[in-house]
């Protein structure tokens, strides 16, 4: 080789330096997208939760309720992810609802939750509480006003006071497609005016 040619090679090679670095960070960059966030298709998603809260867990107690929402989940063949309650307490409380994953028609997920609860008073003010865990460690945690919680969403449901007596609701949330793979726990638990609580609800799903 002579040496014109061989500076020429070298001067090729710097070249190329910054070309496959720029290559390598793309690559991890679609890689770890691939990894940690890209998601399967919903149905894939369905599936995964058919499987992991399809296998109810032995339970001492099962109340009336829970049977209606159990066979209204059946014919319906929706994915449960979740239930609503009228009380944290997993001894006493009563079910007045239930939570479902399904495919939002747009290549994602989302959540579906129905309640039918009885106000025993009317609820002139009250504050949502939430808690999400992410693979079993704590992510978040905040509080909100329950009167005005939903009042910037077209499905506007919540209008204080809250009449005593039945309330049957329906609630849609699109699960954002950026949130990372992954297990996904969340409570939920709602107190009145007089500070007691009147609602709570637990999910548990993956992505
Ligand atoms: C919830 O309430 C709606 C409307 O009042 C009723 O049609 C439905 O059967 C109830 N579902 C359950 C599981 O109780």
């Amino acid at each position: 080789m002579s040496n014109a040619t061989g500076s020429i090679m070298s001067r090729i090679k710097l070249k190329k330096i910054p070309l496959i670095i720029i290559c390598a960070v793309f690559l991890l960059t679609v890689g770890l997208y691939i990894r940690y966030f890209k998601h399967g298709a919903p149905e894939e998603i369905l599936e995964a939760n058919r499987r992991n809260f399809g296998s109810p867990k032995r339970k001492t107690h099962v109340d009336d309720t829970e049977l209606q929402w159990m066979s209204f989940l059946e014919t319906n063949h929706f994915v449960k992810i979740g239930g609503v309650y009228d009380s944290c307490e997993e001894e006493v409380r009563k079910t007045v609802g239930t939570s479902i994953l399904l495919p939002d028609g747009k290549g994602g997920v989302k959540t579906r939750t129905y309640i039918n609860m009885t106000l025993d008073i009317d609820v002139t003010e009250g504050v949502f509480y939430m808690e999400v865990k992410y693979n079993s460690q704590d992510l978040y945690s905040s509080q909100w006003d329950l009167c005005t919680l939903d009042e910037d969403f077209d499905d506007r449901l919540i209008f204080c006071p809250l009449k005593a007596g039945l309330h049957s609701w329906k609630k849609e949330r699109k699960v954002p497609g950026y949130l990372p793979k992954g297990r996904y726990e969340t409570k939920a638990w709602v107190t009145d005016q007089t500070e007691e609580i009147i609602a709570c609800g637990m999910s548990d799903f993956i992505l």
